[in-house]
């Protein structure tokens, strides 16, 4: 895949997890730091992160980790909820959060910035967000920009009123919705990224109704569970194996509109794992499969992040 100046496989790297022990089990900076640099040894070279990340260590941990890969890598990051954990998606301080972002990531430039989960007027067009962005494109500081959303409705409004060419949007097995647009991403040649390719690790298979579930992963109801507990033993047994991360990935790189996936990768051998669905591609049948299980069980009562 290229996009702009840069180069890369559909797989690339989500940095939620990065240096993240509040939502996720403890990585030290070190751990964070190795992970990123075996990442790009095994030829990923697209990276995701956001301010907010773990107080902004998930960008200091990125910067510090390719600040010799600098020119190879794309960089991700976003806008709007900040490293000190407040939020603030006021047009006016875009810059100063992006030279913020730009001291943690160690660059001069972001490849892209995109509004992290901004609201539906900011999506509508009815604000100066994009105006702000397209100048800072324009000075140099960012290189393309866009917004991360989870829905439909937000995906369409972005796509009628905004001239944005990167989204970041919520898809996998279980969250279906959007594909009816996109075959207009593919005609505007827009920069799609998927996130939470793995619905936050059932669509590896790992866990079941009696998984204990902490941190980010607590916002879940016991129906939730349930839910998706069935629809995991359901996937199992429709692709004949308890490893579900090579059909769930593959199952999105099946789609000619994405450009990247970002798996949100905390340890070594998840990454080497996750990296396994550049080399597999999903058989048209179990893909068939898969839409007919998310028409069935999801599409009107769909499950909540
Ligand atoms: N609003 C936004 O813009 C937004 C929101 C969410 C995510 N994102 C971005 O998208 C990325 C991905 O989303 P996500 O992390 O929420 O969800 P995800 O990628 O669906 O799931 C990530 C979790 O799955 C598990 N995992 C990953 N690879 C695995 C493997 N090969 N085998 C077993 N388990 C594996 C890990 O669980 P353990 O923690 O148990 O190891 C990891 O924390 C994030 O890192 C972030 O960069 C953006």
């Amino acid at each position: 895949m290229k996009f702009g100046n840069k180069s890369f496989e559909r797989i690339g790297f989500g940095g939620w997890q990065l240096g993240n022990s509040e939502f996720f089990d403890p990585m030290s900076i070190e751990d964070g730091i190795n992970l990123v640099k075996k990442s790009v040894e095994l030829g990923v070279r697209f990276f995701d992160t956001a301010p907010g990340y773990a107080s902004g260590l998930s960008e200091t941990i990125l910067g510090l980790a390719l600040k010799d890969d600098r020119e190879k890598v794309f960089i991700n990051s976003k806008f709007g909820h900040r490293a000190d954990g407040t939020t603030n998606f006021e047009v006016a301080s875009i810059e100063a959060a992006v030279n913020e972002s730009l001291l943690r990531l160690k660059t001069s430039y972001l490849d892209s910035l995109i509004l992290h989960n901004p609201s539906m007027d900011i999506l509508k067009g009815k604000t100066q967000h994009f105006q702000e962005m397209k100048r800072l494109k324009e000075k140099g500081l960012i290189h393309h920009y866009g917004v991360s959303i989870d829905s439909y409705q937000e995906l369409d409004a972005v796509l009628a009123n905004t001239d944005c060419d990167v989204i970041e949007l919520l898809f996998n097995v279980y969250s279906q919705s959007c594909i009816p647009l996109f075959d207009e991403i593919i005609k505007r040649n827009i920069l799609l990224i998927i996130k939470v390719p793995l619905d936050s690790g059932w669509l590896t298979g790992k866990y079941n109704e009696f998984t204990a579930f902490k941190g980010i992963r607590s916002r879940w109801t016991v129906d939730d569970i349930y839910r998706r507990s069935n629809l995991t033993s359901r996937l199992k047994t429709m692709v004949g194996d308890d490893d579900l991360t090579k059909y769930a990935l593959g199952f999105i790189l099946s789609f000619d509109a994405v450009s990247v996936v970002i798996p949100g990768t905390r340890t070594i051998n998840q990454l080497t794992n996750n990296l396994e669905a550049l080399n597999y591609q999903l058989p048209n049948h179990l893909k068939s499969k898969m839409i007919q299980l998310y028409q069935d069980e999801i599409k009107n009562n769909q499950l909540p992040w």
